[in-house]
């Protein structure tokens, strides 16, 4: 082998190795975040009447009376008072259920338990 063919063996290999990284890299970052950003969706979705905090501190909040999300009057209800009031409704609040997949709204209610902290 001479010197030149070993250089564009080696500078092969290289490029292997870089391309191997970005692969690995761009897997990692791929599995590592979930299919959406659920507080993008609670702002986008709900934080007009809720506020971004949950508080219900908003014009629409004060004016269709919500409660606020992180007390314990929402706090203890269960998962599946929460998940049945964002799918189907309650009076002022609209119904999501065809709007939002299921693991949306679950993990919207989980959102709304960490938002009480
Ligand atoms: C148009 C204003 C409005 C929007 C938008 C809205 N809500 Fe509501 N929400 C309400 C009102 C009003 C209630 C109180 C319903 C009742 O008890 O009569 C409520 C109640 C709730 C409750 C039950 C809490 C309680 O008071 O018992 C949850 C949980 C909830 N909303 C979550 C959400 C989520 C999650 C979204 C976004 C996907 C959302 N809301 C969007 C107005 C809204």
């Amino acid at each position: 082998m001479n010197s030149s063919v070993k250089r564009s063996a080696s500078i092969v290999l290289a490029f292997l190795m870089v391309a191997m990284a970005a692969i690995l890299l761009s897997s990692s970052e791929a599995t590592g975040s979930p299919a959406f950003d659920v507080a993008t969706l609670f702002k986008a979705k709900c934080a007009a009447c809720h506020g971004a905090d949950g508080s219900g501190n908003t014009v629409m909040g004060k004016k269709l009376k919500v409660r606020d999300l992180r007390s314990a009057d929402v706090q203890g209800q269960s998962d599946a008072q929460l998940t049945a009031v964002i799918s189907k409704g309650k009076g002022k609040m609209p119904p999501y259920e065809k709007s939002l997949n299921q693991q949306q709204v679950q993990e919207l209610v989980a959102f709304i338990r960490k938002l009480a902290g």
